[in-house]
């Protein structure tokens, strides 16, 4: 009799992930179509990462840390290269559709591939929640340039028009004036005052954020000829506007905008990580497309490395050009890289770039669109969602009941959430994921699991950390202490009771990890990259502040008891307790 623990971690080995997937069978409506290439892979992957993040929340971003946040684009690009590579390596071994989540099936077991899959829901569809309301922000604007105006309450999400109005009464009540309180809280006290009420709750809802969510996941529905076509369209449109801004950017940098480099220290900086990270967020899209490749064990670690060093070089240059454009703290804006150029009395330009953040940011809602079906799909596979989640359409060869819920699961809250909320949430839970992925290379390499497909695919390069990650821990501990010494003496410190200490857990988790990480790698000679992509994302995880942890962790909580009611009963592994069972 099988106990508890053993069910959990079952494991689907290698060989069995790919025993579900025959590339010659697509008679019985089980597989999809490969028609993918190296550039069309890049091409996806520019068209998940280039989006909110990098005409929106890159605003927020520069406006608290300066042109010193281009710093931080640098450092989260080596954290994400990290576990591009590791990606790479179980997206060239495991060529299956699902993402983290098969990977982790192979490597920690059920329990964890669960988690992860659950998880990922926060990357691509709360992420996509994130990049609707920024889209209709982009578009109303862009409606009200060319004279169309739509009333606030019909653009604005329930939640900040219920919280800005609050904001701008209590102003009100201390005697301030309406127009003193900035823009947003201003727009917000309007479509809540002039929002239709039925039955006492007010109609406020962002209706192109709807719009276009919809319309989007028809796309997708319609199948992947049709969306990698758009996608491709839509991908080079933003490159070369992304080139423009740089560009004619350029000419109007001053470099007295550059200094102070880092107005407001690293802490400043680091205010940015959500966003910055956000802006990255999509690489790993590409390991989802596995059984659509032509051939995905050479081109999905090439597609992924490309795409990531493409977005990193592009956003380091456009953070400096923003920073160097207009003082830093001009840049608290929605729509930074419009707001730029009318800055120069561009408008013109201003124009072109408000239009082409709608079509960057629709590529992206394309590409997370077409992803987290894919990942329900496979979930749906192995039992641990209802079969239907893998239904295939009979014409459009695509999974077309998990398409309709991720609409339906991505438009409704886009009426009424907040984009900064649903941007740390989708920050937090992908930047976990991206620490399992990086955990699961190297349990893999510890039970050297090599099978026939990884020794051809590819590999991390390793690099023994024995002495090297000691070494960096030592650097990094020294430089705290003369560098920073203040910061570290008042986190060492007790005062403040709870109310503070509880901000300081995430650091102490991670300097826990850290310790564990590097008495492991010197005793049994972890390989380097992804010990460092584990703790590098990791860290990043700690500067969300705890009340994104603690909505982390009830979102984990929930995915818990969905899989003790559903997939842990009904997991295909557990029913067949047959050979597929992984188990050391
Ligand atoms: N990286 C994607 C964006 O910035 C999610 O929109």
């Amino acid at each position: 009799m099988r106990n508890l623990f053993q069910n959990l971690t079952r494991r689907k080995s290698a060989a069995a992930l790919l025993a579900d997937f025959n590339p010659e069978d697509n008679v019985h409506g089980t597989n999809l179509v490969r028609t993918l290439q190296l550039k069309d892979l890049v091409s996806f992957g520019i068209a998940a990462i280039i989006g909110a993040g990098i005409f929106s929340t890159i605003g927020n971003a520069s406006a608290a840390g300066g042109p010193g946040v281009s710093l931080l684009f640098i450092f989260t690009a080596i954290a994400c290269g990290f576990s591009a590579l590791c990606y790479a390596q179980f997206a060239s071994s495991i060529p299956v559709s699902g993402s983290a989540y098969t990977y982790a099936y192979a490597s920690f077991g059920e329990l964890v591939a669960w988690i992860i899959g659950w998880d990922l829901l926060m990357e691509y569809a709360i992420g996509n929640i994130a990049v609707a309301i920024s889209w209709s922000d982009y578009f109303t604007a862009v409606l009200q340039g060319v004279g169309i105006g739509i009333p606030e309450y019909l653009t604005m999400d329930f939640l900040s028009a219920s919280r800005g109005y609050t904001t701008a009464m209590e102003a009100l009540a201390q005697g301030q004036a309406l127009s003193s309180l900035p823009g947003n809280i201003q727009e917000a006290y309007q479509a809540w005052l002039k929002a239709p009420a039925i039955g006492g709750i007010k109609l406020v809802a962002d209706i192109p954020a709807l719009g276009i969510t919809v319309l989007i996941t028809y796309l997708v529905y319609i199948g992947i000829k049709e969306s990698k076509r758009t996608a491709n369209l839509l991908v080079l449109l933003k490159l070369v506007v992304i080139l423009l801004v740089i560009t004619v950017g350029a000419f109007y940098v001053n470099t007295d905008n550059w200094s102070p480099f880092a107005p407001n220290g690293i802490s400043g900086i680091l205010k940015g990580v959500s966003a910055v990270f956000f802006a990255y967020i999509g690489f790993d899209a590409i390991s989802t497309t596995a059984e659509e490749c032509e051939n995905p064990q050479r081109d999905l670690p090439r597609a992924m490395i490309y795409a990531l060093i493409i977005c990193t070089v592009l956003y380091v240059i456009l953070a400096l050009v923003l920073t160097g454009m207009v003082p830093y703290s001009e840049l608290a804006v929605g729509d930074p890289l419009a707001y730029v150029f009318s800055r120069v009395n561009l408008d013109m330009i201003a124009g072109i770039v408000a239009m082409s953040a709608i079509v960057a940011m629709a590529s992206v809602l394309l590409v997370f669109q077409y992803g987290q079906p894919r990942i329900w799909m496979t979930m749906s596979r192995d039992g641990l969602l209802p079969s239907v989640f893998s239904r295939i359409h009979p014409k459009y060869r695509t999974p077309s009941f998990a398409t309709i819920v991720t609409g339906f699961v991505v438009a409704v809250p886009a009426l009424f959430m907040n984009l900064t909320e649903v941007t740390d949430l989708t920050s937090i839970g992908t930047l976990f994921a991206f620490v399992l992925v990086c955990g699961g290379i190297l349990l893999l390499d510890q039970r050297r699991e090599n099978t026939a497909a990884t020794n051809r695919g590819f590999r991390v390069p390793y690099i023994n950390g024995k002495y090297t990650l000691p070494l960096i821990v030592l650097a990094i501990v020294a430089l705290l202490f003369s560098y920073n010494g203040a910061e570290v003496s008042s986190f060492l410190s007790m005062e403040g009771g709870w109310e503070v200490f509880q901000h300081k857990l995430p650091l102490i988790g991670f300097i826990i990890v850290a310790a564990v990480m590097t008495v492991l790698t010197f005793t049994r000679n972890l390989s380097l990259i992804p010990v460092l992509g584990l703790l590098t994302n990791l860290y990043l995880m700690t500067e969300l502040g705890i009340t994104n942890w603690s909505r982390f962790l009830a979102w984990l909580f929930l995915g818990l008891i969905i899989y003790f009611a559903y997939g842990y009963r009904n997991s295909r592994l557990h029913k067949a307790e047959s050979p597929l069972v992984s188990q050391d």
